[in-house]
Parts: structure tokens; sequence; C-alpha cells
């Protein structure tokens, strides 16, 4: 039996991978999160020491057989030397580093395989930049999240600070974004079936709830309980 994949696509703090996660669980699908995989072997880089400025696909390619996956809860996600390493992945030297690797053709050629890889074990929930272009042209439901970039930008920092942001904060993080939103420009590609979802007037709970109902109509299964 085929198994099925919902590609969620989208720019940088567009929800997706909560968003995904979310759908993953509502679906009992296996959740996988490509950016996680490009932070993973990012930092898994940075762990080298050598400048990021003079990476090469080989060197980074090594770094990349420190990285691993193992399944968590509804996900699958990666581990740098056999151990979680969140915090890392999600720091400010691995965000300003990872555009530079997700560029080089070898780590996608290595990323692609790693997710492909989860896609022939379990249904799945893939979330990225190209998982309905490059990863998984033929998914069942392909799923484009957009949103404007001030809330985009808002979105982030109250996730990260816990706190309402200013309106000086969130400016400032709306450059930032605008500003990786044109480094990951051309792996960032909208596939032409998919559905185009702007979520900056949706709350989460009701981007899921679209996309589960897509995905339940485009698979023909039964919705459960
Ligand atoms: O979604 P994110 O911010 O965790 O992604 C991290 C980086 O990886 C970002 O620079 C875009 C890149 N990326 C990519 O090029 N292709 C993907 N499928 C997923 C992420």
């Amino acid at each position: 039996v085929a198994r099925a994949v919902i590609a969620i696509d989208g720019p940088a703090a567009s929800g997706k991978s909560s968003t995904a996660q979310w759908v993953a669980r509502e679906l009992g699908f296996c959740h996988v999160d490509s950016g996680s995989l490009y932070r993973a072997v990012t930092a898994a880089a940075l762990r080298r020491a050598i400048p990021p400025e003079e990476w090469t696909g080989k060197q980074v390619l090594d770094a990349a057989r420190s990285v691993s996956t193992t399944p968590a809860g509804t996900s699958v996600v990666p581990l740098i030397d056999g151990e979680l390493a969140e915090a890392e992945m999600r720091g400010p030297s691995v965000t300003a580093s990872v555009s530079r690797i997700a560029r080089m053709p070898a780590v996608r050629a290595w990323v692609n395989e790693q997710v492909r890889r989860v896609a022939r074990d379990y249904d799945v929930v893939a979330d990225g930049r190209d998982m309905g272009t490059a990863v998984f042209p033929d998914a069942d439901l392909k799923v484009y999240l957009i949103a404007d970039s001030w809330e985009r930008a808002k979105r982030r920092l109250v996730q990260h600070l816990r706190r309402l942001p200013t309106p000086e904060e969130i400016a400032a993080e709306t450059d930032r974004l605008v500003h990786r939103d044109a480094l990951d420009a051309t792996q960032s590609v909208q596939a032409r079936d998919a559905v185009l979802i702007d979520t900056t007037h949706l709350l989460q709970e009701e981007q899921v709830e679209r996309i589960v109902a897509l995905a339940r109509a485009a698979i023909r299964r039964p919705a459960s309980g």
C-alpha cells in the first residue's frame, strides 16, 4: 500500500511546523520537519569550528554523518551525535548560517533522502520549502502557507519571548524575516497544484481544521472517532 503524503510548504515563521505537527497528530501520521534537518546539519558543521564562509559541500556532508533521526512522539526528529539538540538547532548562530548550507545541492539531496525514508515507513506530514515540488511531487495534498510578514514576526516573537512584543521589536524581526525569505527564495516554491492558505487572520486551530479536512478528502479515508 502506498503511503499517504501531505506536503506543507511556506516561508519562514509561517507556522508550518507547529501546524504540520498538529495535523499529523489529528490524522495519526508521522510529522517530519525538513527545516530541522537543515538546522541539524548546520549545527553539526558549526561544532567542527570551521568558519561558515569556508564550508565546502564535502565538509558539510561529512558533518551530516553525525546527524541521525529518531521517532519522538508523533514526529521524527534529528539527533546530533546521538542526542537531541533543539536549543542549539534553533539558536541564532544556526539560524544565521543555515541558508548557506541549504543552498548546497549535496546537502539538499541528503535531507531529501532522509525525508523520503520516513515516508517509506509511515504516512507523513512533511513541512519545509520544497516538499510539494522537489521531494514529493506526487503528494496526496500540497498546502502552501503564507502570512503577512508583520504577523509572522509577531507570532515568532510571542513564541520566543512569551510576552507581547513592542512594535519596535516586531519591526526589527520583520526585517530579519524578509531578509531570510530573500535568502531562501530559490528553494521556496509553491507547487502549481498546492492549496494556498493565507493564515494572517486565522487561528492555528482553524488552519489545522482546514488542512485536516482537505487531507481527509484527498486520501478518502473515513474520519476517525
Ligand atoms: O523552516 P526553518 O526556518 O526551520 O528552515 C531552516 C532553513 O532551511 C531555512 O533557511 C530554509 C531551509 N529549508 C530549505 O531550504 N528547504 C526545506 N525544505 C526546509 C528548510
